[in-house]
């Protein structure tokens, strides 16, 4: 007996995922699969392997996380979407057939003296309007043809990123404005481009290019704000699951938990269950947070435990110690956890902590 808070991993959902990215891929196009932070807390060696018969190259954020592939057995590109922090990662990058992004001159100062066996490939990073990471515009054509000029580099990817693929009607910048800006700053020049996350892939045509790098969408979450046909399609990479550990009746006017935040207007069957924040469950929760008892969908009552959780039985048929309780997966949308939590799939995922154990 053990106590029951599992994180399943639905690999053949990952790889299907996958596979629809791949589909909406531009004839001359691939994507890549982006599994940083350990696949988005679905353990990036078991995912990775899942998913290397599938894919070209893999990004992850930092050399530690590319590096915990190759132990892994890895053998695809791997692509360093953060770049490398200190010149002294060079030669670790060349040996491993790592791929680097390039966001400031000092980096290309660092390939051209670090004397590698081999050219680098290189992804070179353009500030479109993310203000995040990158070049401006303005400087831009002249960094790629340095770059392009270049014993030290190989491979060149014109790279950027979208500040609100997600949106229906954005406030802010348009993708179509970024995919304008990044085109003119580069433009005659032969270079690949890779400009689409999830949302690009899913909902702007118009982004879609020679590489494309599609993350939350492998783990089955849309991240549209509103879904179409395609984002539909998605399956789910995890089911976060429990159990109820005990039972109890409250009366009207008697509260549950830290804070007494949930007070009863009736009598309320109320089921403990062993997830709480130190788990990933989002204590930020508020009641009525979905969750389903059994397959039946029900609701959270009473403030997030550190290791537990306290849900609505009262109309839940056959509800006792050791029913299931699903957080999210397969019937509760991550989506919908998470907009009761002030926050987005992402989070969730990558917040799933040690203690909550994978199973493949
Ligand atoms: C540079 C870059 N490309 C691609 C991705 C993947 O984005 P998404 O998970 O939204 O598909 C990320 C994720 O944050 C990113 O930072």
């Amino acid at each position: 007996m053990s106590r029951p808070a599992v994180a399943r991993v639905h690999l053949e959902h990952i790889v299907d995922n996958f596979q629809l990215a791949t589909s909406l891929c531009p004839e001359s196009g691939q994507a890549l699969a982006v599994i940083k932070a350990d696949a988005y807390g679905h353990g990036a060696v078991r995912v990775a392997q899942a998913l290397e018969p599938h894919v070209p190259a893999f990004a992850v954020a930092c050399i530690e996380e590319a590096l915990e592939l190759r132990q892994g057995g890895i053998q695809k590109p791997i692509l360093l979407l953060e770049g490398f922090f200190t010149a002294d990662e060079l030669p670790v990058i060349a040996e491993q057939g790592f791929w680097t992004a390039v966001h400031r001159p000092e980096q290309l100062a660092h390939i051209r003296e670090a004397a590698l066996p081999v050219p680098l490939n290189v992804w070179i990073k353009i500030d479109s309007g993310m203000h995040r990471l990158g070049f401006d515009p303005e400087v831009a054509g002249n960094v790629v043809r340095q770059a392009q000029s270049m014993p030290e580099i190989g491979n060149i990817v014109v790279m950027s990123h979208f500040a609100n693929a997600d949106l229906d009607a954005p406030a802010g910048i348009n993708p179509n404005t970024q995919v304008d800006r990044l085109l003119a700053a580069v433009e005659g020049l032969d270079v690949d481009f890779s400009l689409a996350n999830s949302a690009a892939l899913l909902a702007h045509p118009f982004a879609r290019q020679q590489w494309q790098r599609p993350g939350i969408m492998l783990y089955g979450a849309s991240p549209l704000e509103t879904d179409n046909a395609d984002s539909s399609r998605l399956k789910p990479g995890m089911t976060l699951e429990s159990a109820v550990i005990a039972t109890r009746w409250v009366q009207p006017g008697e509260s549950v938990g830290y804070g007494s935040r949930f007070v009863a207007d009736k009598p309320t069957r109320v089921g403990t269950v062993a997830i709480g924040y130190a788990d990933g469950y989002p204590r930020q929760a508020v009641d009525g947070t979905p969750l389903a008892v059994d397959g039946q969908r029900t609701r959270l009552i009473g403030r997030v435990s550190m290791d537990m959780i306290t849900v609505d039985l009262t109309d839940i048929d056959g509800a006792d110690v050791g029913s299931k309780v699903e957080l999210w997966g397969e019937q509760i949308d991550a989506n919908d956890v998470a907009a009761h939590c002030d926050t987005i799939a992402y989070h969730l995922f990558t917040g799933v902590t040690r203690r909550v154990p994978r199973v493949y």
